[in-house]
């Protein structure tokens, strides 16, 4: 039923938005929403609501508003409903074709710009699985030194990289292309970088709905048969891609670690070294080709 309203005070529409949502979210949930789409849609400051409780919503607000409280009640995520995520301090376009991107994932850009701090010499990066292209455009915003390239299978997650590196001003080569068939690069390079799909599909059951039913299972799921699937490929592809001293950063899957491990030691590479992210889980892996 839709029901349209001239106006709406917007203390009115705020206890009414709180209220439908309190059994989805938890309140700081869904003040950070509010919060989130009120400056999306209409650029007001966070105080903006409680300095106004009598600010008049009209009904082009109303409608905004409604929709995403609609598209919130069914756990769809935020950045899904506005088109736009954060990374690393920079608005990203999303959509359901492209995993959103995750702060732990930030925390493997940092690690990658603190090795690499104050390089003066320029590097061949190679980012595998790029999706949106946040791991491999803020790569090439904080650092000038890196020549990106970046592929991913799907060609709408192409179109989504190459449409945010325009909007960041950076020059970086995106290209379509199945890692499964590559087992080496078209030239050395220095570095490589991934975070692979790397979700075992026999988890689906403890996975939070706003994630299973939103997000491409395309850029979440190992194979069943082979979790490692995609660390076997790329750890391959970067024996045999990476120049000496070339190294190779991984988002991981904890669950994994001990195999992923094995497997990397079973090859070329040495300094292997395994970092918690804020959440205390062993997420990020770096490993130095010898
Ligand atoms: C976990 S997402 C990572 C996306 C982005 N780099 C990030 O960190 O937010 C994995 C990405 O790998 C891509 N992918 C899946 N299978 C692939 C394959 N066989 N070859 C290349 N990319 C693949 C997916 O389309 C997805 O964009």
């Amino acid at each position: 039923m839709i029901v349209l309203f001239l106006y709406m005070l917007l203390n009115e529409f705020k206890n009414h938005f709180t209220i439908s949502l309190s059994d989805h979210y938890s309140k700081s949930e869904i003040s950070a929403f509010f919060r989130r789409l009120t400056d999306f849609y209409f650029q007001w400051p966070p105080t903006f609501s409680v300095l106004n409780p009598r600010y008049k919503l009209n009904q082009q607000e109303l409608h905004k508003l409604f929709f995403a409280l609609n598209e919130l009640k069914k756990f769809k995520p935020i950045q899904y409903i506005i088109n736009e995520c954060y990374f690393y301090g920079r608005k990203f376009f999303v959509n359901k074709e492209v995993l959103i991107p995750r702060p732990e994932t930030e925390e493997l850009v940092s690690w990658v710009l603190n090795d690499f701090d104050g390089a003066k010499n320029y590097m061949k990066l190679l980012e595998l699985g790029t999706g949106s292209g946040c791991i491999a455009i803020s790569l090439a915003k904080e650092h000038s030194k890196f020549n990106i390239e970046a592929l991913d299978v799907s060609k709408t997650a192409i179109e989504i990289a190459i449409k945010n590196a325009i909007k960041h001003h950076v020059e970086i080569d995106f290209i379509q292309k199945d890692m499964a068939v590559l087992d080496v690069w078209n030239k050395p390079v220095d570095l490589i970088i991934s975070n692979p799909p790397y979700i075992d599909p026999r988890d689906k059951s403890e996975m939070l709905p706003n994630v299973l039913v939103y997000e491409p299972h395309l850029a979440l799921f190992a194979p069943k048969e082979e979790p490692l699937y995609f660390y076997k490929k790329i750890v391959t592809l970067a024996q045999h891609s990476l120049n000496r001293n070339g190294c190779l950063y991984l988002e991981i899957n904890p669950k994994f670690r001990e195999n992923l491990l094995g497997f990397i030691k079973s090859k070329t590479f040495k300094d292997i070294e395994v970092r918690n992210d804020i959440f205390g889980k062993e997420r990020m892996l770096k490993a130095v080709k010898s």
